[in-house]
């Protein structure tokens, strides 16, 4: 059975140019960047290089890239590293109501256990969230805004450089959880998100899994979550892995200022999908048409739940998913399709296709093909 990988949003496969470009480090690079002597030398000199590279890609200093192990590290470094750091001046913290899960966590245990204030915007029926609602929210005591700026469920974009620049008038951090953005929309410069911090991994771009960093403007200086050595400008001490920070460095300059996923192509067999499969009565695509990722197509199925759609899918060789992979194998509702005004049933049968570079026309044309066959299974499973 032929094998259909639909699920770009959770990752994609490591660019054999990025993996070539890995290998010579598992070979030769044995030292420690923090030790004194020549091999560790050689060690610090392929880290400093990276930070160099990360930092011209980006258009900021070397000082304004961490290094971390991907989007969960960076987006907890970010919001409970300022929330800890800000604290005195405020406790009041801003984010919407669909963001990762990496990021409401955050949110919930900030709220939880340390004694901060929480609001938590809504968005409207394609996941769209208003500047202005931000800019109501904001009050005197808040200290930090965050919000995606393209989401990974529906594929939403925000309008982030806006929401940035009223952060900034009002003299509030802004952090965005741009994961889903690299690779899919260009970035021309880390300035293009308006940020003070923003957060990338790029497994989502062709780069080794385990990998990301936190954009951090200075002089801001998050409280550190790993307490250590001195490594990444004090913000994470650790050993740092120099193998994942290359292989990063590698996809991030190749696929990012001018995005890898091919965005005419991908948008015209996601209009395609969005079309086809939503001439099935059971089926209601979501999100918006224009402003959205053109790499996402998500739908939900009345009568069935994203289980039995993915199993069925997944007996073809169809990889999809239900949204955020990490909420795979729970049956809880999307978060995000609810915040948008759905049932909670209808929130149970998020079914989402990503697509990507590797992507053909073949394989949407089978997808097309067997989709009515598997709701009529799975609604009839269910039924
Ligand atoms: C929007 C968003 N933020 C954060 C993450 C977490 O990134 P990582 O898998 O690198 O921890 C993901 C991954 O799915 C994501 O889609």
């Amino acid at each position: 059975m032929r094998t259909i990988y639909l699920d770009y949003n959770a990752t994609t496969p490591l660019d054999q140019e990025v993996r070539k470009a890995m290998l010579p480090l598992l070979e030769d690079l044995q030292g420690n960047p923090s030790s004194i002597h020549h091999v560790g030398r050689k060690a610090r000199a392929v880290l400093d290089e990276a930070r160099y590279r990360v930092s011209a890609v980006w258009r900021c200093k070397p000082s304004e890239v961490i290094f971390t192990s991907g989007g969960t590290e960076s987006n907890n470094l970010a919001i409970l590293g300022t929330a800890r750091l800000l604290k005195s001046k405020g406790r009041h913290l801003i984010t919407s109501q669909v963001e990762h899960h990496a990021v409401l966590h955050c949110f919930d245990y900030l709220e939880r256990k340390e004694g901060f204030e929480i609001t938590r915007l809504p968005v409207d029926h394609e996941g769209f969230l208003d500047p202005l609602t931000i800019e109501k929210a904001i009050r005197a005591d808040t200290v930090l805004v965050s919000v995606m700026a393209a989401n990974n469920e529906v594929g939403t974009l925000q309008d982030v450089a806006a929401i940035g620049k009223l952060c900034r008038r009002k003299g509030v951090v802004f952090h965005t959880d741009a994961v889903q953005w690299f690779g899919k929309e260009p970035v021309p410069s880390i300035d293009c998100f308006q940020a003070d911090l923003v957060s990338v991994c790029c497994h989502k771009f062709h780069g080794p899994k385990g990998a990301g960093a936190l954009f951090v403007r200075s002089p801001l200086l998050p409280d550190p979550l790993m307490h250590g050595g001195g490594h990444e400008n004090e913000r994470r001490a650790g050993t740092e892995n120099l193998l994942a920070i290359w292989g990063f460095m590698e996809a991030l300059e190749r696929f990012t200022v001018t995005p890898v996923f091919p965005g005419v192509r991908l948008r015209e067999q996601t209009q395609h999908l969005r079309r086809a499969l939503g001439e099935n009565p059971y089926v209601k695509a979501l999100g918006p048409k224009e402003r959205r990722l053109t790499n996402t197509a998500a739908f939900t199925v009345s009568g069935t739940d994203s289980f039995a759609l993915l199993a069925g899918l997944d007996i073809e060789g169809i990889c999809a998913s239900s949204g955020s992979a990490c909420a795979a194998g729970s049956l809880e509702p999307s978060h995000v399709v609810l915040a948008m005004g759905a049932s909670r049933e209808a929130s149970r049968s998020l079914l989402r296709f990503s697509l990507g570079r590797e992507t053909t026309e073949q394989d949407i044309s089978t997808l097309v093909e067997i989709f009515p066959r598997i709701v009529d299974r799975s609604v009839g499973v269910r039924g």
